[in-house]
């Protein structure tokens, strides 16, 4: 792959957009299939770290086909929920599967690093494996500082890499191996699950997220490995 798609921003923010839109129809399918269903379990601890309140309005970005703002949503009916996008391709299928549903999600298409929302609109802001794919990460997290009242709550879920050096070895095999194996299989993009690795690889994560977190404002930040440090939970509040 381009090492040019992940490093410039234009490009980025491109590739992105057109990669989610190519393989939002397998995109649940090859979520649950790849992670052996633990996304589920990551996605309600990420709710459980969140504290949502009722009456509160809960931002989901990047949210994809809607999974962590239905978690979220489901939580309390006087929880309010917007799901954010890029990609009108994965909110289609959120759309769809929000019928028959007793969660309700505003869907909106809307890019987390100009948002298209007044300042401090949101109580709450959660993020599921969105923040790597970000082009530029520091304008995404400033604008979600914007957009959040002060002591309103943020909660990040993003892959990590786990520290024992044996589930490191395993996890990159898989990661580097398989997953664009089986992912070129079902969803049919070559491109997509390498890219996936990658982003991984590069994403800044640990320490150096939480540095970024403070540098946009953000205060009481925490940070909990999930699955042997597989992913990884952020959570901090706007000072
Ligand atoms: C891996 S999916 C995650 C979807 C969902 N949150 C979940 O937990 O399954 C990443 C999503 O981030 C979206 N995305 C990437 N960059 C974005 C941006 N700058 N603003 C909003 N959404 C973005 C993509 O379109 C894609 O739907």
């Amino acid at each position: 792959m381009d090492e040019r798609v992940l490093t410039d921003p234009r490009r980025k923010r491109q590739f992105v957009r057109g990669m989610f839109d190519g393989i939002a129809g397998t995109y649940d399918l090859l979520n649950h299939l790849l992670s052996a269903g633990i996304d589920v379990i990551w996605r309600k601890r990420t709710v459980d770290l969140l504290r949502p309140e009722p009456g509160w309005h809960v931002l989901d970005l990047a949210t994809g086909t809607g999974d962590l703002g239905f978690e979220t949503a489901k939580r309390d009916p006087g929880i309010v929920v917007t799901g954010a996008d890029v990609s009108v391709g994965m909110l289609r299928h959120g759309v769809d599967k929000e019928r028959g549903r007793p969660e309700c999600l505003d869907f909106l298409a809307g890019d987390a690093e100009q948002l298209p929302f007044p300042d401090a609109s949101f109580d709450g802001v959660t993020i599921g494996f969105g923040i790597r794919n970000f082009a530029e990460i520091d304008r995404g997290l400033f604008e979600i500082n914007r957009v959040m009242r002060p002591g309103g709550r943020l909660a990040v879920l993003e892959f990590s890499k786990p520290s024992t050096p044996l589930i490191r070895g395993i996890y990159f095999l898989y990661f580097k191996r398989i997953l664009p194996l089986v992912g070129k299989l079902v969803s049919r993009d070559p491109k997509a699950y390498t890219y996936l690795y990658e982003s991984v690889m590069l994403f800044p994560e640990g320490e150096t997220f939480c540095q970024h977190l403070s540098e946009a404002g953000f205060e009481s930040v925490e940070q909990v490995g999930l699955s042997f440090g597989i992913a990884s939970i952020y959570t901090c509040s706007k000072l």
